[in-house]
């Protein structure tokens, strides 16, 4: 990963986003309550100044500002207790937070209805920590259920099920139960099943956080992947080995608040240069795509890959 190009590309990606940066926002409270735009037009999600208390002793998040452009790669780091998962549940509307605004594609997270909601979720991927499969369905079945759910036809899922389950290596398990399958296994399932949808953001909670070091390779190399086809991938996570060799924007969290934000990051060790090329090479079964251009007309686009459904 450390070669010269790729040194340059990270480089014009530094560029690009203090050119972003310092570009004029729009106005903040310009938003509309549905279709309002984001502050920037390539943001796919925005924090601002956004805390969740869940009592006095303890700061879910406290006072959070960052944004994430889309086909970003971010970890999110912090100990136990930093509030990584409260940022999680906040992105999935699962709670709402004390203060601050949240938009995800440009739309504030307060104005979606919770009739809304499930339409929302569709935009997201999901995979967490303990996969959370459905035990009496075979890998098949599960990840045709994510599909079926959002009204996919036969036809669909006829198409779309083996060839996700082929991206992930799952092909020679199709017919396999949950309880069949290895830990590494069952992650790959949870994870093609987050994107047999194509959703255009991914979070993951911690997906490897119950795999040995082999198996947490194979996950990331799927995640990878998957942002490589422009999906905008959020990773939580403890393993510091992984965040310092994958280098890739790390967002640190302390007690609730973002003490970090780097975009090349490592967890906080130093690199681990050593394998780097060994690594990127292990990373990537396939050379990794040249680093695109983005037109203005494209950037402009980040919101436009979101179902507009949840919008009223
Ligand atoms: N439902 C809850 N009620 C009360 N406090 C909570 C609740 N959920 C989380 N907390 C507290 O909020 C803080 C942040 O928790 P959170 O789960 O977001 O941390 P985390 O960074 O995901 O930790 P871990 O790495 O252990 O998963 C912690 O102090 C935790 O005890
Ligand atoms: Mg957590």
């Amino acid at each position: 990963m450390a070669t010269p190009s790729s040194n340059s590309a990270r480089h014009r990606e530094a560029r690009e986003r203090a050119r972003q940066a310092a570009t004029p926002r729009v106005r903040e409270g310009a938003a509309g309550p549905a279709g309002g735009r984001p502050s920037h037009p390539n943001a796919v999600i925005e924090f601002r100044g956004v805390t969740k208390k869940y009592d006095s002793t303890h700061a879910g998040v406290s006072d959070a500002s960052f944004s994430v452009h889309r086909g970003d790669f971010l970890f999110l780091v912090g100990q136990t207790g930093a509030g990584k998962s409260t940022l999680m549940k906040l992105l999935l509307k699962e709670m709402e937070p004390d203060s601050g605004l949240i938009r995800v594609a440009g739309r504030d997270l307060s104005e979606i209805t919770r009739k809304k909601v499930p339409y929302y979720r569709r935009n997201l991927g999901v995979v967490f920590q303990d996969f959370k499969l459905l035990p009496n369905r075979t890998v098949h079945d599960n990840v045709a259920y994510a599909l079926q759910v959002t009204g996919a036809s036969r036809k669909q899922i006829r198409s779309q099920v083996p060839d996700i389950l082929r991206l992930t290596g799952l092909s020679t398990k199709l017919h396999n139960y949950p309880h069949q399958l290895s830990g590494g296994e069952q992650q790959r399932v949870s994870v093609a099943r987050a994107f047999v949808n194509h959703p255009p953001l991914l979070l993951a909670d911690e997906p490897t956080g119950n795999l040995d070091p082999d198996t947490t390779i194979g996950i990331m190399q799927l995640l990878y992947r998957i942002n490589k086809t422009g999906t905008t991938v959020v990773v939580a996570t403890h393993d510091e080995g992984m965040v310092n060799r994958m280098r890739r924007r790390v967002i640190e969290l302390s007690a609730g608040r973002i003490i970090r934000d780097e975009i090349a990051g490592g967890y906080g060790g130093q690199p681990q240069s050593e394998s780097t090329a060994e690594f990127g090479a292990l990373l990537r079964d396939e050379p990794a795509p040249a680093p695109q251009r983005r037109t203005r007309r494209e950037s402009a686009a980040a919101s436009s890959l979101f179902d507009d459904a949840f919008s009223d």
